[in-house]
């Protein structure tokens, strides 16, 4: 059988399909994408229909573009934005409200209400995660309190929940198969990553009815054939799993120690953790990075909610640059005297802060400050937030240090020469650039063709990882200590406790 695998990768501003061959070779890549609906300040919405049109739509045209028949195609694996939250009707198949974004802070109210009230330790270690809005479990509160109807529909078991694999999986096959995969589970705040089961005393807690659940397999198992009208032939769904978990595959980040991180729309940094959850103690999340044969690999994550927006907004908000591969050209013109500090805080900050109503800041401006010190203060304030992050799982990570202290990054940004020494020089330790850069997507195909059988085992893999380029640090440790402690101190001045 051929090795080829098409995999899914919808993401928060774009829907991406990729046909890898068993050299793990991209060979065909299509892009669509989508609007994004900000129905009021700190809110983000998706159409669950968009969602699902807009990845077809892809696949048709990655599977046209390469020229190949269905029959060469092995498997599929989905990879997705995480926590985004979809309840639909089992019965018409319509979603019941938009999609709710992993980015949407509607929720922080209550959030504070269940800290206030005490649950943060008991959700903490049984998710690993934190009372914040981020995560799916008080979006799927949200919908079914404030869509008329919605809860009673709910109770006589007519909705179902899903994040967005799962209302994709349940699309492509027809409605039969309602499940998704351990490392999305994980990010729910109703699934218990300790006993691997969804948690009877956090739906509890949220009042959701456990009916509404999907099933949750290893991220590397069957989940069923998509349907025939879809593709014109079906094809098996034999991968799941988030997209920064399907990253972490990509970058082979197998051992413990490992570090990776990935910046897209935001920046999330993990380093695999081995057999057993490690409980940070610096406000980083707990989570899976994958399930294979029932074996659950944990992780430590970073997550940071602006990093390539940043960007977005250099371009579509103040109109400096016109494209995003301008920035690094603009950044590297500005004078060493007009440094300015972004903490672009837009939606509040992520770990290790978790302060949902901060707002983004900006620090050091004068007469002389221009176009050129934004789009540095942009560049930069997404390595002074990786530093934080690594920082935090040093901290928290006291096995292999010989590993952990190099990072594997991929993402958008990452074509980003410049960004890239900055990031080194901050964190002061190498930073590797793989040849591969569509890791997430990656990882994907991996997991289904590990399961399909046709592409080599997890050793075979990693040996096959490559070095495009290693960023090695430059900086003078005085300089870097300078910069790092203006960063702390506009974090400190952005936060809104402050
Ligand atoms: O947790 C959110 C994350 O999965 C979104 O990733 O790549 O769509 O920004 P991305």
């Amino acid at each position: 059988m051929s090795g080829t695998i098409l995999a899914i990768d919808q993401g928060t501003t774009s829907s991406r399909a990729i046909l890898f061959d068993e050299s793990f070779r991209p060979t065909a890549v299509a892009q669509q994408e989508f609007t994004q609906h900000f129905p009021r300040s700190g809110w983000v919405e998706h159409e669950a229909e968009d969602l699902w049109t807009s990845t077809v739509a892809v696949c048709r045209e990655a599977i046209e573009k390469s020229g190949q028949p269905l029959s060469n195609i092995a498997a599929v694996g989905i990879t997705n934005q995480r926590e985004t939250t979809v309840v639909w009707n089992r019965h018409t198949g319509k979603a019941v409200h938009r999609a709710i974004v992993w980015q949407d802070r509607r929720t922080a109210d209550l959030c504070a209400r269940l800290r206030a009230e005490g649950h943060e330790a008991m959700v903490t270690a049984r998710t690993g995660l934190l009372l914040d809005p981020y995560f799916s479990g008080t979006k799927l509160a949200w919908i079914l309190d404030n869509v008329e109807g919605a809860r009673a529909s709910a109770d006589a078991g007519d909705l179902l929940f899903g994040t967005v694999d799962t209302w994709l999986i349940w699309r492509l096959t027809g409605g039969r198969v309602h499940a998704t995969d351990a490392t999305n589970a994980a990010r729910t705040l109703l699934y218990n990553i300790i006993e691997n089961r969804w948690d009877d005393d956090l739906c509890r807690l949220l009042g959701i009815p456990m009916s509404m659940l999907p099933d949750v397999r290893d991220s590397s198992a069957d989940f069923g054939m998509t349907e025939v009208e879809v593709f014109g032939t079906p094809l098996p769904i034999l991968g799941v799993a988030g997209d920064q978990q399907a990253a972490t595959v990509g970058q082979a980040c197998f051992e413990p120690g490992m570090v990776k991180s990935t910046y897209g729309t935001g920046c999330f940094a993990l380093i695999n953790t081995g057999k057993t959850p490690v409980a940070s103690q610096n406000r980083l999340l707990s989570t899976i990075a994958y399930r294979l044969d029932g074996q659950t690999t944990y992780a430590l994550e970073g997550s940071i909610f602006v990093a390539g927006s940043a960007v977005q907004w250099l371009r579509d908000g103040l109109k400096i640059i016109s494209n995003a591969a301008e920035t690094q050209a603009l950044a590297a013109s500005a004078a060493e005297e007009n440094r300015l500090y972004l903490v672009p805080a837009f939606v509040g900050l992520g770990a290790p802060h978790w302060d949902p109503d901060a707002r983004g800041a900006i620090f050091g401006l004068t007469r002389a400050s221009g176009p050129a010190d934004f789009a540095r203060a942009a560049l930069e304030s997404v390595g002074y937030q990786t530093l934080d992050l690594i920082d935090a799982m040093h901290a928290d990570w006291s096995g292999d240090a010989r590993t952990a202290t190099i990072l594997r990054v991929d993402g958008g940004m990452t074509a980003s020469d410049w960004t890239m020494q900055f990031l080194a020089d901050i964190l002061g330790a190498p930073v590797d650039r793989p040849q591969v850069l569509e890791t997430t997507a990656l990882g994907a195909a991996w997991l289904a063709a590990r399961k399909a059988g046709v592409w080599p085992d997890m050793a075979e893999f990693a040996s096959r990882w490559r070095l495009d380029r290693r960023f090695e640090p430059q900086m003078a440790a005085s300089t870097r200590a300078q910069l790092v402690e203006g960063w702390r101190e506009a974090v400190r001045r952005t936060k809104s406790a402050a």
